[in-house]
């Protein structure tokens, strides 16, 4: 059930890193279902085109400021502009393995600009914040399906270590203000592409995810897809992920939106799995593109990539049931859309 339109009376909110892959599909859901959304970023990540696309898809122009998030005065100048009612903070830099050559750039960037952020919207009186945080914070469970409960192991690189930190700063900062209502969003592996094939997942520089390397590799932008490891204890050998269609992902903030909106009581903390539910492994995923597509997959077999662990997929049950979201997207439909994606960026 979504909140009637009339209740949100367009209501503006913040999308830090909205240029990027995730946050580009949030954008264009949250104004799908009537909100005014607003993006900051400083196109560390994304490319300006983006933006000319997201005009494209929904028909409106878009409010943007460019800049930095660890910058204060980009903060003030977007909460001194406009009358936010809510932030999803996507704003991040992802590269599992730069983290590991820079860790200060990934503490200073995720870290210090959460901070930063927490503290303009307690300035501002901002209430509401979801937070993109990341299956990276469970390591590889020693259960499976992994649910909410499963222990936050430590962190395998100095990325997954400020997922966590900013997760914990977030849930005791909410816990001592007045007025912060908070939810993490532990997101699995995001892949595909809006219907249109106008936004989708756009890495700068060679792809270090299955999914943009593959649709690379088929489109003859790349050579044959390297597998990582054969000799994973599972059912051909590969290792297993948990992947979501990127659109199923947004809506899952939209959700997560209402559930904080909807909380009459405040200080209020929560954190949500958010993934398909299933676990596919390599060779799976390679199956499913080439039904989906008609395409072949040259790929050649490598030893294991150092830190990469051998299953994870998640339980949804929580998010079911207190978000009222599910993932609707299959494997293939979100493969297809990846690959349609791919295409048109050609
Ligand atoms: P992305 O790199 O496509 O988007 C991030 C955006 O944030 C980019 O547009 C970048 O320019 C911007 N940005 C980064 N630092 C900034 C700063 N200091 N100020 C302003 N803008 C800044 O990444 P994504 O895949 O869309 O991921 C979004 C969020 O989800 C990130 O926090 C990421 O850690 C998290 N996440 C991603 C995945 C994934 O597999 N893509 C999985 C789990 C969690
Ligand atoms: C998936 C599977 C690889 C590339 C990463 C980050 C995680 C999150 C999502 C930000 C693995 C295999 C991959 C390739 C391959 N990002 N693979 N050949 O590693 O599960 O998660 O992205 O939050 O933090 O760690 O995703 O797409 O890199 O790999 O065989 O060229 O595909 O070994 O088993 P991963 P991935």
């Amino acid at each position: 059930m979504w909140l009637h339109q009339g209740e949100l009376a367009y209501m503006n909110i913040l999308i830090t890193g909205g240029a990027g892959f995730i946050g580009s599909h949030t954008y264009v859901a949250l104004s799908e279902h009537g909100y005014t959304p607003i993006i900051v970023d400083n196109f560390a990540n994304s490319r300006d085109s983006v933006i000319g696309q997201l005009v494209d898809i929904t028909g409106s122009a878009v409010e943007i400021i460019r800049g930095d998030i660890n910058d204060p005065t980009v903060l003030d100048q977007v909460f001194s502009t406009y009358a936010i009612e809510g932030v999803i903070h996507f704003a991040a830099a992802k590269a599992v393995g730069e983290s590991v050559e820079n860790p200060l750039k990934y503490y200073r960037n995720n870290v210090g600009a959460t901070i930063l952020l927490l503290e303009k919207m307690q300035e501002y009186g901002i209430q509401n914040l979801v937070f993109s945080s990341s299956c990276t914070v469970y390591g590889q469970p020693d259960t499976l399906p992994v649910t909410e409960n499963s222990p936050v192991m430590k962190a395998l690189s100095p990325y997954g270590n400020t997922k966590q930190i900013c997760e914990e700063i977030i849930e005791e900062s909410t816990r001592a203000s007045q007025q912060l209502k908070s939810v993490s969003l532990r997101y699995f592996n995001p892949i595909g592409a809006h219907k249109s094939a106008k936004i989708g997942e756009l890495p700068l520089g060679p792809p270090a995810n299955l999914v943009p390397f593959l649709t690379q590799s088929v489109a003859g932008l790349r050579g044959p897809l390297q597998i990582w490891g054969t000799d994973y204890p599972t059912s051909d050998g590969t290792a297993i992920r948990d992947y979501i269609h990127v659109c199923d992902l947004a809506e899952a903030h939209l959700k997560a939106l209402e559930y904080l909106i909807k909380q009459e009581k405040s200080p209020f903390y929560d954190y949500f799995n958010i993934g398909s539910g299933e676990g596919s492994s390599v060779l799976q995923v390679i199956q499913a593109f080439e039904k989906a597509t008609g395409k072949k997959v040259n790929y050649e077999i490598r030893e294991r990539r150092t830190g990469d662990i051998t299953s994870v997929y998640a339980s949804t049950d929580k998010s079911n049931k207190t978000l009222d979201w599910k993932a609707k997207r299959s494997l293939e439909e979100s493969l297809k859309d990846a690959w349609a994606w791919q295409e048109a960026i050609l």
